[in-house]
Parts: C-alpha cells; structure tokens; sequence
C-alpha cells in the first residue's frame, strides 16, 4: 500500500475500542501525526468504535475489524502494513465473567497473544526498531494482606481465570523475548478509572446504578481495596514505556491511590446526591452488600518507584480531580451509557446482578 510509505512509524494498537485502549489511540493519533496508527478490534460487548468519533476521520488512523485468535487475519493484516511496533491491549478483561466463563479468557488472552507474537516474529525480517508492547495488570502479582506493595520482582500468584490468562499472556511474551530475541516490553498496572470505561466495572457501574436509582452491588463487606489511576495517566505511561522504556523489561504502573471499595462507594453516592442535587445521603440508601466474588482478591498497591525514577512518570491529577471529570463525563453522556446498557450486557447484569 502506497500511503503507509508517507509515514515515520506504523503501530498496531490492538483493542483500540474498548476502554483503555480508544483512550492510548487518540492519544496516539493526536501526538504522533506522523505515525500511522492501526486500530485492530474485534468488537466485543466492550469494544465500541463512538469511543473514537472524535478521531475517526484522521488521516493518519485506520481500523480494522479482526480477531485476535484468527490467524490468517492477522497474517494478511501484516502483509498489508509493515507494523514497526505493536501495543497490545486487546483482553477479555471482566474478572466477573473470567469466573463465569474462562475458557474465552484463555482463548483471547493466552492464543489471541499467541497469534501476535509469532505474527511479529514471522513478519519482521529484522527486529531492528521493532516494538512489542504487552499491557498487563498487578492482578498477576496476586493478593496483598494489609501491607505492603507489588514491585516488579513479586512473585506471579493469579488467582482468578482472567489474571492466570494475563500471567499465561506475560510469561509467552517474556519467553519470546527471551528465546527468539523478540524486543519486547510489559506493565503491569491497577485498577483504571475514566471515561468510555463498560459499566459493569465497578465505578461506571454505581455512577450508572446511581442515576438510574438501582441497587449498588458490594462484594462481601467492601472491606477489599484498589489502587486506582486515571486511565489518561495510564495512556501517557504506556506512552512513555513505548518510546523510552527498555526492552524486556517490566514497568508497574499505579497511582498511589488506595481505597477501600465501600469507602469509594460512598465517596460516590456524595458526589453524585451534590451533582443531582438530592437530599444528603440519598444514594447510601441504594448500597447493598452482595455474595462476595469467588476467590475475591483482598488488596492490590503498586510501588511505582522503577517508572518514576526511570521515566519520570508521576500521576497528571489528584483522585478529586479525576473522579470529578469521570463523574461529569458519563453524566454528560448518558445515551453512551444507555446504548452500551442495552443489548448483551442486559442479559448479562440481569442474569448475575438480579
Ligand atoms: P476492555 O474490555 O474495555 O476492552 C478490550 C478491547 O479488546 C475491546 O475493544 C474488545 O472488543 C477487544 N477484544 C476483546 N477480544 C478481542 C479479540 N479476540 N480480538 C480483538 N479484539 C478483542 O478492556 P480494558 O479495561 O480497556 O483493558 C485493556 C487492556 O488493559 C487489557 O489487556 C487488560 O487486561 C489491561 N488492563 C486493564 C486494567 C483496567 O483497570 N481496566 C488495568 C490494567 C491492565
Ligand atoms: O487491577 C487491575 C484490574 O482492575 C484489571 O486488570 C481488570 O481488567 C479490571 O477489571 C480491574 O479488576 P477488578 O476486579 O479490581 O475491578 P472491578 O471494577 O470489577 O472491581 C473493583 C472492586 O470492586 C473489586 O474488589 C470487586 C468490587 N466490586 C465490583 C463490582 C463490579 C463490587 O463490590 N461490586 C461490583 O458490582
């Protein structure tokens, strides 16, 4: 293809559409004009293309329709770009489902990852100036007591089907680096807060439950903590890992931001009974404790101190700022949260939250 010669760079980003992902592309697109970026998705209930409208009509951005786990797909998705570096976000990423239905996790994660990396590995003729790029999450680490952190040298211990499918993802991609001298690199992050993220995950949903005056769900006591970081935040250090970060390392990524989640909760009914102007503790009453998660993971934390020493990345806003923005976000985009309600993930809540 003639025009893919106009540009400096071509980067794969797969699972551009969902969550995180729509949020690494624009940036992307935004701050590199002279790369071309390649957005490969394959839709899922999580993938949604209105979360790039903004961008969908730049000239130096592309999608493509495909599944990870169709090999010819991608083989002559890499005939048609010569990709100099892949992010690889695209996951089954809901913990609940990963319980209810793990062999899609071990399909996606492990095989889809299986399928990227050897497509990079058949393709580049030299991996001189190549890039793969592995998004992964602390959950790889395991569960925390009371104290103390996840560095970069934690033990891998998942303990549910999506983090063993995530460990399975990093180990193959380590294992590439490592055996055929693929450049790779991982991070490792915690929990993301922000716009376009599925309200099946814990802060859309109660944002989502609170304005339509349904029960907010909490596992067991809600006595579990997160370690939450704004996903823009998490887009620009996967930005920074991309251009500066060293080969075959891995960079945690968190925001020193813990929370207990009924105390989040509760933050949340404040905020939102001020924005709608309800009477004072109006939304608390919609709080409900649940059956607790199989296998429910107690607390997550990241030391960060590799990427901020290294990379110099530190957190763009305050936890007030950024769940400020998150909050007006989805209830300035009200008909999102309603189309992305409507459908599959329907059945889904009423079969598991009902
Ligand atoms: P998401 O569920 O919102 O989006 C996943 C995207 O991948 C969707 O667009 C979906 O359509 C696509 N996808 C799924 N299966 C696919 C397949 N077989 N082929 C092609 N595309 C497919 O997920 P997210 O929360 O944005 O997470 C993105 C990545 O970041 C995942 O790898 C996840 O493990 C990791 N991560 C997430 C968090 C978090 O808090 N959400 C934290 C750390 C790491
Ligand atoms: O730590 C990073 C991980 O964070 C990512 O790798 C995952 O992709 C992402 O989904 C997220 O996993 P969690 O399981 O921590 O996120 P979730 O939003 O599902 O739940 C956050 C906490 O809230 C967790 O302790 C479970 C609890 N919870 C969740 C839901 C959906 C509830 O109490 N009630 C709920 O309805």
């Amino acid at each position: 293809m003639d025009f893919v010669m106009d540009y400096k760079k071509i980067i794969l980003i797969t699972g551009g559409a969902g969550f995180i992902g729509s949020h690494v592309v624009r940036k992307m697109i935004n701050k590199y004009p002279e790369y071309l970026i390649v957005n490969l998705d394959k839709l899922t209930y999580a993938g949604n293309l209105n979360n790039l409208k903004d961008v969908e009509n730049k000239s130096n951005y592309k999608f493509e329709n495909i599944d990870i786990n169709n090999e010819d797909a991608i083989q002559i998705l890499f005939e048609k770009y010569l990709f100099d570096g892949v992010i690889h976000l695209a996951a089954e990423s809901h913990v609940d489902r990963s319980i209810s239905n793990p062999s899609e996790f071990i399909t996606t994660n492990v095989i889809g990852t299986l399928n990227l990396l050897n497509a990079c590995r058949k393709n580049w003729k030299s991996f001189e100036n190549k890039c793969f790029y592995h998004i992964s999450t602390d959950e790889v680490y395991g569960s925390l007591g009371e104290t103390g952190f996840f560095y970069e040298t934690t033990s891998y211990d998942p303990r549910s089907p999506y983090s063993a499918s995530k460990a399975s993802s990093d180990h193959l991609v380590r294992a590439y680096g490592h055996t055929y001298s693929l450049p790779i690199k991982i991070s490792n992050c915690s929990n993301n807060y922000g716009s376009h993220q599925f309200p099946e995950k814990l802060i859309p949903l109660i944002i989502n439950n609170i304005q339509n005056k349904k029960p907010l769900p909490i596992y067991g006591k809600g006595e579990n903590v997160r370690d939450w970081l704004w996903v823009e935040d998490h887009a620009n250090a996967i930005d920074l890992i991309f251009q500066k970060g060293r080969f075959g390392e891995t960079y945690n990524i968190g925001g020193h931001n813990e929370w207990k989640n009924i105390d989040l909760v509760n933050l949340l009914c404040d905020i939102m009974d001020n924005r709608l102007s309800n009477p004072k503790g109006e939304s608390r009453k919609l709080i409900t404790y649940v059956k607790d998660r199989a296998g429910h993971d107690l607390r997550y934390a990241i030391d960060a101190s590799k990427i901020q020493k290294e990379l110099g990345f530190i957190p763009s806003v305050s936890f007030e700022e950024g769940l400020a923005n998150t909050i007006d976000w989805y209830l300035n985009n009200k008909e999102w949260l309603d189309n992305v309600t409507s459908g599959s993930y329907q059945n889904y809540y009423h079969q598991n939250y009902n």
